[in-house]
């Protein structure tokens, strides 16, 4: 199985070379390993590699067809025979999957005798077929009986020899079609079809679809019934998805936020008091993500409190289940997601709305599942989100949040001048002299074995995801924590020149979270200010400028902007970090 990029198209001047930079674009969301299969005179070449895609070009014959994978390994190593696409007996079908067959160990018995290259859930989908196509012999219809038999949330494509069209079968795991009149293409991602084509069809949860170069037809798994498919145009530029002249995606998406801040201020107020009037009226109310998102939900928790005296609860998703009893029809679920594919989102989201909840979410990518799950959609807009931390789309999260709470008390204008407010104090992160006192500091603890972040109120979630950037890109292990719990356990790991990022903003958390800081600098620790006004106990201070609520912000683009250069210092990448992938699909 994989979990990261497909991509094929059924009608080019050279299949290879346009698979081979469809994943290039793709490789963003982490792999390790890739593989391509081509239709080339009379029967399917493939070239499979472990590692990163280090060629510029295949060394596979000019084809029109062909389809293309990159690997994020779960079940089976990062082997050549586990790498993507998998063939069957004949070599005459290739097969590219992402995601998890929960059955294949019952599928496997079905294809006994049958010789597998490899240990992957994926290849056992491919000899199904074959089995399947001694009897059916449309393989369109052979592909479907067999993905009826699967189970968990997967994306399959199936290229054979003998047919003039791909199939592509959907059960969980994001499939789009790249609309393109006689050379229609596929991928797991918007981004990758772009330079081709702006209108796509989102596959959705248990559609198939036959794919040739002028026909696109699509049905249920279920149903021989012709699905008629919406086609969407996306309205992001091929520019828009590339680094455009920055080093990384990271940094990229660092330096857009000033313009996704703004874009937020000025296009997103109508629909954040929406968001508001909602949880005025729900009963309870659950904002649900993961990881960042997470950050996010519960900096919103905060901001919901002390700005509108509403109590808005926030759960990580993978634990959102274990607060069933009292999702109910009066319930309203807020999920935000980048990617709208974090399957633990997802999966929370179905859990909520099968007891009647609402759901509305926050998403970046339109189209995406979670967009077309819920009830109602707020589109983050903050333009294509490349590296796998999370940047751009964190603050356009709590920017929007920040509005509904002011829009509850009826003072969103108030709202839009404290993001304004946060956007300049941004800029001034963002300008030179600042960045290059961040990468001192970056090469100054590039060694840290460990980093506390402290902050107090809606810092104590800046502070969670001012540690999750720097052991993301950085892999130093860094905990935010609190700054109230220090007393209570964490204190005990300072030693002696432990770097403590401090968040003291000028809020009513400023006196206590400075005292806490006292408590680490009287062990040893270092203290890193990161506040509206100098102070004599910060070994090192970074001003942010008070922009009230919102200063978390410009707060967190700091800490975006250590972890980016901790990276750099570290000499790794921090677009593609180890062991991690922009979008978590699977469980
Ligand atoms: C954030 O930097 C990480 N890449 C990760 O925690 C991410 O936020 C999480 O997987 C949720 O992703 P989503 O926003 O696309 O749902």
């Amino acid at each position: 199985m994989g979990m990261c990029g497909i991509f094929a198209t059924t009608n080019d001047q050279d299949a290879g070379k346009t698979i081979l930079s469809g994943l290039k674009k793709l490789e963003y969301r982490g792999y390790d390993s890739w593989g391509i299969a081509v239709k080339g005179g009379g029967k399917l070449r493939s070239q499979k590699q472990t590692g990163r895609i280090a060629v510029s070009k295949t060394n596979l014959p000019k084809s029109k067809m062909g389809i293309g994978h990159t690997r994020w390994a779960t079940h089976g190593g990062v082997t050549i025979g586990n790498a993507h696409p998998h063939f069957d007996c004949t070599g005459k079908l290739a097969l590219i999957h992402n995601g998890i067959v929960d059955n294949y160990q019952d599928l496997e018995k079905k294809v006994k005798g049958h010789e597998l290259a490899g240990e992957t859930d994926s290849e056992i989908i491919a000899h199904l077929i074959e089995k399947e196509l001694k009897t059916e012999k449309d393989l369109f219809l052979a592909v479907k009986k067999v993905v009826r038999l699967t189970e968990g949330y997967n994306a399959f494509v199936v290229m054979h020899q003998d047919f003039p069209y791909l199939v592509a079968a959907k059960t969980g795991s994001p499939l789009v079609i790249g609309v393109k009149p006689g050379e229609n293409l596929l991928s797991s991602d918007v981004a990758s079809l772009l330079g081709h084509t702006k209108q796509v069809i989102f596959l959705e949860d248990g559609q198939i679809a036959k794919i040739a170069p002028d026909v696109i037809r699509i049905e249920s798994y279920t149903s021989a019934k012709e699905i008629k498919s919406v086609v969407q145009t996306i309205n992001w530029t091929a520019k828009s998805a590339s680094k455009s002249g920055f080093p990384h995606f990271m940094l990229k998406e660092i330096y857009d936020q000033p313009s996704v801040l703004t874009n937020i201020a000025e296009s997103k107020v109508k629909e954040a008091r929406e968001l508001g009037k909602a949880i005025a009226k729900a009963k309870n109310i659950f904002m649900v993500a993961c990881g960042t998102a997470s950050y996010a939900a519960l900096a919103g928790q905060y901001l919901f409190a002390g700005i509108a005296g509403k109590q808005v609860n926030s759960a990580i998703g993978s634990e959102f289940y274990y607060y069933d009893g009292f999702i109910n029809t009066r319930s309203l679920c807020i999920a935000l997601s980048q990617s709208g594919e974090t399957i633990d989102t997802l999966q929370s989201v179905k859990f909520a709305k099968d007891r009647g909840a609402k759901a509305i979410s926050l998403v970046n990518v339109k189209g995406s599942s979670l967009d077309r799950l819920s009830d109602e959609t707020i589109l983050l807009t903050a333009g294509p989100e490349k590296a796998v931390a999370s940047t751009k789309a964190f603050l356009a999260k709590v920017a929007i949040l920040l509005l509904a709470a002011h829009a509850m008390n009826r003072k969103t204008p108030h709202g839009v001048i404290e993001i304004k407010q946060a956007t300049r104090a941004i800029r001034r992160i963002l300008d030179f002299k600042y960045q290059k006192y961040l990468k001192k500091l970056a090469v100054k603890f590039k060694h840290s074995h460990s980093m506390f972040i402290l902050g107090r109120g809606v810092s104590y979630p800046a502070a969670l995801e001012a540690a999750l950037k720097i052991k993301e890109v950085s892999y130093i292990h860094a905990e935010g924590f609190a700054a109230g719990e220090l007393k209570h356990g964490v204190i005990a790991l300072v030693n002696q020149n432990t770097p403590c990022l401090v968040f003291a903003p000028n809020d009513e958390t400023y006196r206590d979270v400075i005292s806490g800081a006292m408590e680490v600098k009287a062990r040893g620790g270092l203290i890193i200010g990161i506040s509206h006004k100098p102070n004599p106990m910060f070994d090192f201070y970074l001003p942010v400028p008070d922009s009230g609520n919102s200063t978390i912000l410009p707060n967190v683009v700091v800490a975006q902007c250590l972890a980016y250069y901790l990276a750099l210092a570290r000499g790794l990448d921090p677009d593609m970090p180890r062991n991690l992938a922009k979008s978590v699909t699977v469980k």
